[in-house]
């Protein structure tokens, strides 16, 4: 499995670097700035849909991760740049995966500064009194209405 999952890596890399000059090409026909592009979007919240159930949705902003280095969680270059969704390489959808090919792992690894739960719970573990909030499956799954009231209630 991991075998497959690296060699599909390196194929999108090569992919990549083969694309690139008729990329340039049709940014330049269209005229967009792709910076500014980048920009807009990050502004948004992302809603990272469940296979399982919409319970399960987790909202991600970028605007409350401005501390994190963007390469920490986009690691990897895929095939329009690093800007890329997840899973274009973490394929594997099945629930509570424990292959490293599966957005499971991407999102929940433990040993792992780039997975959300990884991080959150190494922060979580070094500094407990600055971060009660992030508590077992908190702050990712729980509902928007929830999420805001503690984000207000860790900002007293
Ligand atoms: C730091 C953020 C974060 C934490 C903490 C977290 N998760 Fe997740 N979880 C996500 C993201 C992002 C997704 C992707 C969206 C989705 O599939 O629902 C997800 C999805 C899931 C899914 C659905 C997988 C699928 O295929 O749809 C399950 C099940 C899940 N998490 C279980 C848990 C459990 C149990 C905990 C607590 C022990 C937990 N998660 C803690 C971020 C987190
Ligand atoms: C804490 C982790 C994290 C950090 C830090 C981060 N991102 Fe992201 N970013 C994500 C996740 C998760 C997604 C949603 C990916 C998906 O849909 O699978 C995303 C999506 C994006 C997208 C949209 C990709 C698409 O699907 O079209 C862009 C563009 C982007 N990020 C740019 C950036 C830039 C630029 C930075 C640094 C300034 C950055 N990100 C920092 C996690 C992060
Ligand atoms: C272009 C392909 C590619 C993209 C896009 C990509 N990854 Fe990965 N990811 C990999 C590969 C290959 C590995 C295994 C080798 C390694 O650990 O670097 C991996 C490993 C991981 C691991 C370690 C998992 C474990 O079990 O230890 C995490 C966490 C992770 N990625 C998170 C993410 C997140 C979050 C995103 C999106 C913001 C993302 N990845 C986007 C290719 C990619
Ligand atoms: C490398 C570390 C790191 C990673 C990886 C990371 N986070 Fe965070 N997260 C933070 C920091 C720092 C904060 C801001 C501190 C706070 O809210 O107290 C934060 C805050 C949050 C919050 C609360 C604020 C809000 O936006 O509602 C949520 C929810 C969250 N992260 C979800 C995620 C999800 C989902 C992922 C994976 C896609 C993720 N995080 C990956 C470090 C990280």
């Amino acid at each position: 499995m991991k075998k497959i999952f690296l060699l599909l890596a390196a194929l999108a890399l090569c992919m990549a670097a083969t694309a690139q000059p008729s990329n340039a090409a049709s940014a330049k026909e269209t005229a967009v700035d792709p910076v500014r592009e980048i920009g807009k979007r990050m502004n948004d919240p992302i809603v990272l849909k469940s296979s399982v159930s919409p319970l399960l949705n987790v909202t991600f902003n970028h605007n409350t991760h401005r501390s994190v280095p963007c390469r920490t969680c986009h690691h990897e270059e895929g095939s329009n740049g690093y800007y890329v969704s997840c899973s274009e390489c973490h394929q594997n959808t099945e629930p509570r995966s424990q292959d490293v090919d599966s957005t499971f792992q991407a999102f929940h690894a433990k040993d792992s500064d780039r997975s959300c739960y990884g991080c959150h719970t190494k922060m979580a573990e070094a500094r407990p009194a600055d971060f009660p909030h992030f508590t077992n499956c908190r702050p990712c799954h729980m509902s928007n209405e929830a999420r805001a009231a503690a984000r207000a209630e860790a900002r007293k």
